[in-house]
């Protein structure tokens, strides 16, 4: 952030003045990182790590419940219920919920949406792919993951678009470690996606999160080596690519939210949320088996 008066709004979207949302995160990561950071990215407190790995095990929880439930015949807004009620159940809020108007707990994407898709009375059918985006807010802190379910029996193309963005997830994970970059992540994404013949959406990135529900930096899954923000101990972002069978253009409903192919192709997609540490990554969506 370049010298953002305190009366302006701030950067991270919230509609606050920057004086009653970032400034005093912007003036800690300042004396953490030296007065040369102005990116806007927040560099957590230990408490704040421990908040957001506690939300992120919770959305990770909700996932696995979905495992059990998701199966033709049910509705997208059946899965916005069980997401609700588990969410409020664990003592948390769903973060999507009034979220910028957006009108559910969940975000459920069928086979050509790309993301954002709105829960309604769509019945899941065999063959179908899903993405389920999950983000709880944990006393005030964000935990974001996503996870695509194959309903019933799915064509082998249909699969294998699914793995592929799955692998795209774990190799950026690879990628994040100190002083490497973010751009280091979409170049190992990009890379791999595209040489399996698919392409990968550039009209919504990851980003980072914990505090806020999208804070800096942005996280694109394209892109060149040694370009970006630099990797940095204590950081937490998303990457969440969004890989289509046919082209990467994508278009937006008369509903204002749900993104889908511009040219009708499936698309896939897998989230975590990640924690920069002193030698490499934690995952912090993962469950950790006890
Ligand atoms: N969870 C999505 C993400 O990964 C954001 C959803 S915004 C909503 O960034 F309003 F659609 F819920
Ligand atoms: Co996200
Ligand atoms: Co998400």
């Amino acid at each position: 952030m370049k010298n953002i008066s305190r009366n302006a709004p701030c950067p991270c979207g919230s509609g606050k003045k920057f004086k009653k949302c970032h400034l005093s995160q912007d003036k800690q990561n300042n004396k953490r990182w030296g007065k040369g950071n102005r990116t806007g990215i927040i560099i957590k407190t230990k408490e704040q790590i421990e908040g957001i790995r506690k939300s992120s095990q919770l959305t990770c929880k909700i996932l696995d419940l979905l495992e059990e439930q998701i199966r033709p015949g049910i509705t997208t807004n059946e899965i916005n219920e069980w997401v609700h009620d588990y969410t409020i159940d664990n003592g948390a809020y769903p973060a999507p919920l009034n979220y910028r108007g957006f009108p559910k707990s969940v975000c459920t994407s069928l086979n050509e949406v790309i993301c954002h898709g709105i829960p309604d009375e769509t019945v899941l059918k065999d063959g179908d792919i899903l993405n389920v985006d999950v983000t709880c807010i944990l006393d005030g802190y964000y935990g974001d993951s996503n996870r695509m379910y194959l309903i019933g029996n799915v064509s082998e193309e249909a699969k294998t678009l699914s793995r592929v963005a799955k692998e795209c997830l774990y190799l950026g994970i690879e990628q994040v470690k100190p002083f490497n970059t973010i751009g280091d992540i979409g170049f190992a994404i990009q890379e791999y996606a595209e040489n399996k013949g698919f392409s990968v959406v550039r009209d919504f990135c990851g980003h980072g999160v914990g505090i806020e529900f999208h804070e800096d930096p942005q996280v694109p899954h394209y892109g060149d080596p040694k370009t970006g923000p630099v990797l940095t101990p204590n950081m937490v972002f998303t990457i969440e690519p969004m890989i289509n069978m046919g082209r990467y253009e994508s278009r937006i409903l008369a509903d204002r939210w749900t993104a889908v192919t511009a040219d009708g192709s499936l698309s896939a997609q897998w989230e975590h949320t990640l924690l920069v540490t002193e030698d490499g990554v934690e995952v912090l969506t993962e469950s950790v088996k006890q």
